[in-house]
Parts: structure tokens; sequence; C-alpha cells
């Protein structure tokens, strides 16, 4: 059987899902096609800030009442220098907030929205080939039964994450792809433990970086900086409590200890593929740019793409195509904003493992220029919270 729809998204991450539901906000109709099960896309833990600009969107579009309840606001953050804590105060210096709200739980508020909208929500589907014309392009599926499917789309957007095959049919050469490896990962821990403080630690030490961050009152997120080969089994409890003590403690302030339930390890890379669109396939968040974990934008600039494309898609599909057609245009100097900014946030923060003296030291006088001035601290504070997320009427 054939199917059609507007619009086929491939991906229910931030990306697929929050464009199905800004595209039924303005009357358009979507199809979700997810390979993975609702469990495990619910489960799978990722990081957890929500910008000013996503918090925003939540709010207007009906998708905020949980997050409003339940997710920590925090109005500042602290950088540790070898345990002497400077506090970034991002509400006084920029007036926005930001939320601390893992990145599942925005996901179980989108799909519980989605499916009471009535909206097409396909798990454990998997995309065989993406054909058609140029002009109508046609998806092969098999569902959830095994069935193989058909779906007709006016348009396609890959919004399946940084593997995403589709990728290469926007770029075929990979000429438009840029890339950056880091010579360091993060090891994460999920621990029954108090909070530590209420605001976000991110502690750099000769012995590495060290995070603190949360997930509720009664379960903490923590991250070490580790080799890239690292894996779960180089890490023993002690090992993660000694250095995170090491790291990040200071003389009026210890890390909270408990039972830790969860471990892995993150890798740290970048990455752009630009343009973002060819014919009628486009790309979202991941799907097209990654980057590291510090400073926790990937799910922002995820949710700031589609804030573009779904008015763009809407139009077009009105019969004005030009804002789709400026789609990549639009969003990617806000992609290489958050490139620079989690580049420069990691690189500030971690010692690389084969630095010299004379960069390591040069690294300390970065960080300690931009804490010691209020211009510096601004700078931080408002590429943290990010920028407003642009709206279109439609
Ligand atoms: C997280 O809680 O997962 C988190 C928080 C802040 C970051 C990165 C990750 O910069």
């Amino acid at each position: 059987m054939t199917e059609q729809t507007p619009v086929a998204i491939i991906g229910a991450g931030p990306a697929g899902l929050t464009l199905s539901h800004l595209l039924h906000q303005h009357g358009v109709e979507s199809v979700v096609l997810e390979s993975r099960s609702r469990h495990e896309v619910e489960t799978t833990v990722r990081a957890g800030i929500l910008e000013q600009g996503t918090l925003d969107l939540m709010r207007r579009t009906g998708v905020g009442e949980r997050m409003e309840r339940e997710a920590d606001i925090d109005e500042g953050i602290e950088i540790s220098v070898q345990g002497e804590r400077t506090r970034i105060p991002l509400t006084e210096l920029t007036g926005h907030t930001v939320a601390v709200y893992p990145q599942h739980e925005y996901l179980i508020d989108l799909i519980a929205r989605r499916q009471a909208d009535g909206g097409a929500l396909l798990f454990e589907t998997t995309v065989d080939a993406v054909g058609g014309t140029e002009d109508a392009p046609v998806i092969d599926y098999t569902d959830a039964a095994g069935r193989s499917c058909r779906l007709r789309a006016d348009y396609v957007v890959a919004a399946d994450g940084s593997r995403s095959p589709h990728r290469s049919t926007v770029d075929p050469t990979g000429a438009g792809r840029h890339r950056h490896e880091y010579p360091y990962a993060w090891f994460g821990v999920l621990v029954n433990a108090p909070k530590t403080q209420k605001e976000l630690i991110y502690a750099t030490h000769p012995e590495g970086f060290a995070l603190i961050s949360t997930r509720s009152d009664s379960v903490q997120r923590y991250y070490l900086q580790c080799e890239p080969s690292d894996t779960v089994d180089d890490w023993s409890d002690d090992r993660i409590w000694e250095a995170l003590h090491t790291r990040a403690d200071s003389p009026d302030l210890r890390i909270s200890e408990g039972e830790i339930f969860d471990k892995a390890v993150l890798r740290f890379r970048s990455a752009v593929t630009e343009p973002m669109q060819r014919g009628r396939l486009f790309l979202a968040g991941d799907a097209a740019h990654t980057v590291p974990p510090t400073g926790a934008k990937g799910m922002n600039l995820a949710i700031a793409d589609v804030a573009v494309l779904a008015p763009a898609l809407v139009r077009a599909l009105r019969g004005r195509p030009e804002l789709l057609s400026d789609y990549s245009d639009i969003v990617l100097p806000r992609v290489w904003r958050a490139q620079h900014f989690s580049w420069w946030m990691s690189s500030m923060l971690h010692q690389a493992p084969d630095a010299t003296t004379f960069e390591s030291r040069r690294r300390l006088a970065e960080l300690s220029s931009v804490l010691s001035s209020e211009a510096g601290r601004r700078y931080l504070a408002e590429q943290y919270v990010g920028r407003d997320l642009p709206e279109f009427e439609v």
C-alpha cells in the first residue's frame, strides 16, 4: 500500500519530533519514521540543558507544562579552576535562564503530545531507501510488523542523528563536511545522591576536567575527562570518586556521593555538513551537525534548525518556497557559532594529553582573562544561554 504525506520525517529525536509538532500547529501533517522502539527513545540518556529559546518555544507551543513543573531553572553556572570557583550569573548578565531538563524527558513530552494530537509516529520502522524523483520523493520502509511499505512525500527531512545515511544524498562527494576531532572524551555517570549544590560546576584541574550536573533532587549526573579509548571497565567506582573529588571539590564544597548506577564514555567530535539541503531532502539536527557535549548545545541546535524548517515547509506547501530555499543559509550561522562556543569551552576547560607547558599555561591565562573581566563573563554567559529562536509568519 502506498501512502502519501506532505512531510516525511526520518527520526524521532528532538529535531524530528519538534518539527512534526510545529508543522501540526500550522495545520500540516507529517509521518515520523523511527528505527528504535518508543521505550528506547524515551530512556536513552543524553545531555540535559535547555536554552532560553528552547524553553520559550516549548511554552509557546503548549509542550512546556511538565518542564515548567519539574525542570530545574538555573540563573548561573560556576567555573572552578583548581578548586577556586567563579560564578557566572547568567540571568544577571543576559536576562535569560537555562533549564536542566534531560533530553529524554523532552522526548517523552513531545511523543505524548504528538500522540494526543493524532500524529503518525512509526517506531521500530526502518527506512530501506529514499528514492523517487527530485520532485516526487518516495520512501520505502519496513514497518514494526516486518511489512514492506511505501510512502510518497512532498518533502523529506532526515533527522536521524549523526550517523544519518541520508547525509551522503545531500553531500555525495563529502566536500561539504567539515570535521574536528578532540584528544579527550567524557566518562559520564549517573549517581543516586543528593545535589551537591543547585548550579552546575564546570571544573578544570591539572588532572583533567569534571562537570557536576544533575538530573533530579536524588539523581546526579557527573562527567570526568577521560581518554577517547577508555572503556567502562577502566573506571572503577573508587577511581571515579577519587577523580571527582580531586578535580571538583573546593575547600568549602565536597561533591556528593552515592551509588553509581550507569557509566558511559561520550566521544568528542565536531562536524558540520553544508549546505543542509538538496532538492526536496533536508537535514536537521545531528544528521547535519554534531557538537561536543561541553555546553550542551546539540539538542538546542536541533530545535533551532526546525524552528526555521517548519515555517519554511509550511510556506513552501502553500506555494511560497523562498524561505525553504534559504533554510541552510539561515540556520548555518547559528550552527557555526555553536560549534565555536562548544570548541572554545572544551579547549579552555580541558588539558589535552599532549599539551606542552606553554599550551597549558596559555590556556589557564585565557580562563583567567575571561573570568576576571566583566566583558569576558558576559560573553561566556551570552553564548551559554544562546540566542532567541527566529520566528517566521507562515
Ligand atoms: C548534562 O547534564 O548532561 C550536561 C550539562 C551541561 C553540559 C553538558 C552536559 O555542558
